[in-house]
């Protein structure tokens, strides 16, 4: 009798404490506690632009004195979208009545009403805080009361000279459009699984990085005070060990050293996986350059050509991340998985998610979050250099 068939074969769920990411979901609830990019600097302007982030829908603009606004999009009079709205130099002026909201949602006119709306202080347009910083546009969408300070990294602190920082909003790395049909999670699994490079990246795809990338790791995982960090050791020229670390950071900070050039030193860039809702995501990279548009060119190319380029039949042929990761599904089916050692950071991660998880729970803080100034510089190990086989062992 044939064992083993497709038949009968129960139904596959998945972990929505891990993968949900709207309002009063664990996970949606965790990933409050931290600022995350909604846009990039020029995004915000006088033009509203419609934006989603955790499941919110929400309206990005820029006022006329230059301040950055995020308010809820259905007006808080009688419920037009504020996308029609037109930006003023003191907020935005909703296209059905004319109420006008500041980017902290105080209505400032309400031209119907007699004097201007005498009452008008009594309604809020629902808005989030949002402050700028290395060409990111980050929103706030926690309590108030938990808000941390917005973060700053030494990697993007600390230039060369010659060196400024670049910020870009293409899905730098996985190749792939800019909105990913999948879940967040499943990108940033991806981080901290060294072994797919070798495969995927290093036959399948055909050879995307440094020749050194093909070979076959020897792996460290580690479980940081911010995350998990990887450890990849490959042989180098002249007896030497090339050694590359990796790490993912709270709340969704993908840490990678730039795997298309043999360079050494500390991370170049930081990406932001940025859930768009449960099932979509997208990429914010911000990282220190000598060029402009040095970010860009960094993208990963597939048969010599951009993704977008391919055709289905070279999609098909040529398979990178983004095919990897949607290919799992909108949502992966945990129940269907069978993790091996080789998973060792996927295991890691997700037990340091459950950690945060139960840290909310407690009503502890999580990771990487400061409320004051000295605390808000986060140090990462992420980076490349070549080493003596000595300290490698
Ligand atoms: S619905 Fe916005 S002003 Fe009336
Ligand atoms: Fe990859």
């Amino acid at each position: 009798m044939d064992s083993g068939t497709a038949y009968g074969r129960p139904q596959g769920s998945y972990r929505k404490e891990l993968t949900e990411v709207g309002a009063g979901t664990p996970m949606g609830e965790l990933l409050r506690r931290y600022w995350h990019p909604v846009g990039l600097t020029g995004d915000a302007c006088a033009v509203p632009r419609q934006v989603k982030i955790l499941g919110e829908n929400l309206i990005l603009f820029r006022d006329g004195s230059g301040r950055p606004g995020l308010v809820h999009p259905r007006c808080a009079h009688r419920g037009s979208t504020l996308y029609y709205g037109k930006v003023e130099e003191r907020g935005i002026r909703c296209c059905y009545h004319g109420w006008l909201w500041d980017v902290q949602g105080h209505c400032l006119e309400q031209p119907c009403e007699e004097g201007g709306g005498k009452n008008r202080e009594r309604v809020r347009q629902p808005w989030f805080p949002v402050e700028e910083r290395y060409g990111l546009v980050f929103a706030y969408l926690g309590p108030p009361a938990k808000k941390p300070l917005l973060p700053r990294y030494d990697c993007l602190e600390e230039l060369a000279p010659g060196e400024f920082i670049e910020a870009d909003d293409s899905s730098i790395g996985g190749g792939g459009p800019a909105l990913i049909p999948c879940n967040w999670l499943q990108h940033w699994e991806n981080v901290v699984d060294p072994f797919h490079v070798p495969v995927l990246h290093g036959s399948f795809s055909g050879a995307q990085f440094v020749a050194q990338m093909g070979a076959t790791p020897r792996v460290r995982f580690e479980v940081t005070p911010r995350g998990v960090k990887v450890e990849s050791l490959r042989p180098a020229d002249g007896g030497k060990v090339h050694r590359r670390v990796t790490e993912v950071v709270m709340p969704t900070l993908r840490v990678v050293p730039n795997p298309r050039v043999a360079k050494y030193g500390k991370v170049e860039s930081i990406g932001w996986v940025l859930p768009i809702d449960d099932s979509n995501f997208r990429i914010y990279v911000a990282g220190r350059v000598t060029a402009k548009g040095e970010l860009g060119r960094f993208r990963s190319r597939m048969a010599g050509k951009a993704w977008s380029a391919l055709s289905e039949e070279e999609h098909r042929e040529y398979p990178g991340d983004f095919e990897a990761q949607t290919g799992q599904g909108p949502i992966t089916l945990h129940s269907e998985e069978h993790l091996a050692p080789s998973d060792g950071g996927v295991v890691r991660l997700r037990r340091f998610l459950e950690s945060q998880l139960q840290a909310i729970a407690e009503g502890r803080d999580p990771a990487c979050v400061a409320f004051n100034g000295q605390d808000a510089l986060i140090r990462l190990d992420a980076g490349q250099a070549l080493i003596d086989a000595a300290q490698a062992a």
